[in-house]
């Protein structure tokens, strides 16, 4: 196999907590077996726990037999990987972690003897960010601006003002280019390819407007709670853990305008544009414009779950919202008037991320009326997961002797088009860290302006506690309110078929 980086030494702050067992390890792995990494390659992990010899490389290994796409590790292939793992306890506040840091970086660069990334990966609660991020560069790791980087994971400040500070911080320290601000759905591949779907095929592009498009859905739902992340998710909630990265990120892929080049800062400039032309909602509208809701108890495949109030962590009284959906407009020619619906919530009926662009009507319905009992308008469906795949639905003639129109679908499903394995989020994310690439991670610019468009629901929320929270059941699609947000439109939320056979998770759509 090809190595195709550069020397590469990545300390993890965090190195002990859940992401790195989920997620960092069990993809720097399949980057390792894929052939990705430099032979010259070193994970140190920082955690505040102590960990027994053994103890550490044991977890991990559990963590990549649980959650690797690659499945269980195979023994001869792990232990070359795990030799490249270095776990190492240390209080983040403390100088001498970072001088200790410094030894082992020092070390590395001298035996590969070349060009080296230096890469500082920040796993850790927020409060730490500009602790760390200040030792880093009181020990001068911030200095190689070309090789050291620093990883920043989500939330990226609670609000427009602390993320403004934030990113003050940092920028007095490493420049611009050395900072990646990840929102892991941009690593999705999934996610990626619907800047291939628009911008690499010629017929899709004239129909992507205002003329052709009636309305965009985006819908982000999840069937778990908060499971035990309640402490942080009560200080966050959905506007905040869900709307302002993931799904606005969503949005910009489809509402943005073609990019000149695939350079970073061009793609990064056009979804910069969408969120600067995304309409201002007055606090006064927020009502008209945007729905909350907070889960109670209900059912889930027939098994009860508890009410969000319920969850460890959270006060009895939380006004905390599970679940938001939003009606933004897009001010710019392409998008006129064009209405985006997007809803994200927990423990809701499906576990699905999908978007929806529902085209016109025919100008003219030359049709009799029995012919279009089923009519429908076109759309595209574009499924993030858990299925993977586009769908266009349009209209044929149902086989028969009478003409009666029906809507079918064309179906692209990466299951059945692609054998290969299909990376992790992650793997293309950490990938592209080493490479310096960094189109698929939030610019500051990005980030703030993303705040800035919630932060009047945000302000609004949160000065007029909600009085009837909870007000939607476990298991179901939210509360009545977003139901109305868009049926005062003469809409609907476009609910995907549901299928019994892959457990109540949608159908390939
Ligand atoms: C995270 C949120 O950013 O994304 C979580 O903090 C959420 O609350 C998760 O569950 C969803 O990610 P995915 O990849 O499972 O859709």
């Amino acid at each position: 196999m090809e190595t195709k980086t550069n020397p590469t030494i990545i300390t993890i702050f965090g190195g002990s907590g859940d992401l790195t067992w989920r997620k960092l390890i069990p993809a720097l792995y399949n980057l390792f077996l894929d052939g990705w990494l430099n032979e010259k390659f070193s994970i140190v992990c920082i955690g505040r726990s102590e960990m027994k010899d053994g103890e550490f490389e044991t977890k991990l290994k559990e963590g990549v037999d649980q959650f690797s796409r690659s499945g269980k590790t195979k023994k001869e292939q792990w232990d070359v990987f795990v030799k490249y793992i270095f776990y190492k306890t240390g209080d983040f506040n403390n100088k001498g972690l970072y001088s200790d840091i410094k030894k082992e970086v020092n070390l590395f660069e001298k035996a590969a003897a070349c060009k080296t990334n230096k890469i500082y990966y920040m796993a850790v609660y927020p409060q730490f960010f500009e602790t760390i991020a200040q030792q880093l560069c009181d020990a001068g790791l911030a200095e190689d601006r070309e090789g050291a980087r620093l990883v920043i994971e989500k939330p990226f400040g609670t609000d427009l003002q602390t993320a403004q500070e934030l990113n003050q911080t940092l920028l007095k320290i490493f420049t611009e280019e050395q900072l990646y601000r990840i929102d892991h759905y941009l690593g999705k591949e999934t996610v990626q390819n619907i800047l291939a779907f628009r911008f690499a095929n010629a017929m899709y592009e004239p129909l992507w407007n205002r003329n052709y498009i009636d309305h965009v859905q985006i819908t982000v739902s999840e069937k778990i709670g908060v499971e035990d992340r309640g402490g942080y998710y009560d200080h966050s909630g959905a506007l905040r853990d869900m709307v302002q990265n993931h799904v606005m990120q969503l949005l910009c892929l489809i509402a943005m305008e073609p990019p000149v080049s695939f350079d970073a800062d061009e793609i990064r400039n056009k979804k910069a544009d969408v969120l600067h032309a995304i309409r201002e909602i007055k606090r006064e509208d927020v009502h008209d414009f945007a729905s909350r809701g907070q889960y109670g108890e209900g059912w889930q495949e027939g098994e009860k779950a508890k009410g969000y109030r319920e969850e460890k962590d959270v006060p009895e009284n939380s006004n905390t919202e599970t679940f938001a959906a939003i009606k933004f407009f897009v001010d710019n020619w392409r998008w006129s008037n064009v209405p985006f619906y997007i809803r994200s919530g927990k423990r809701m009926q499906q576990s699905i991320s999908v978007i929806t662009i529902q085209f016109k009507p025919v100008p003219h319905q030359s049709f009799p009326d029995e012919a279009i009992e089923n009519w429908q308008s076109n759309k595209l469906i574009i499924n993030i997961q858990p299925d993977m795949g586009i769908r266009m639905r349009f209209q044929a003639k149902k086989p028969g002797l009478k003409m009666q129109l029906t809507p079918v679908d064309m179906l692209f499903n990466y299951n059945d088009t692609y054998t290969s394995g299909i990376p992790e989020g992650y793997e293309t994310l950490l990938l592209d860290v080493i490479e310096g690439d960094a189109t698929l991670f939030m610019r500051a610019d990005q980030v703030e302006a993303a705040w800035k468009v919630i932060m009047p629901i945000l302000s609004t929320w949160k000065d007029n506690p909600s009085v009837n929270f909870p007000n939607y059941a476990a298991g179901t699609n939210g509360p009545e309110t977003a139901e109305a947000l868009i049926a005062r439109d003469g809409k609907n939320w476009i609910v995907l078929p549901f299928d019994k056979k892959t457990n109540g998770q949608s159908k390939n759509v």
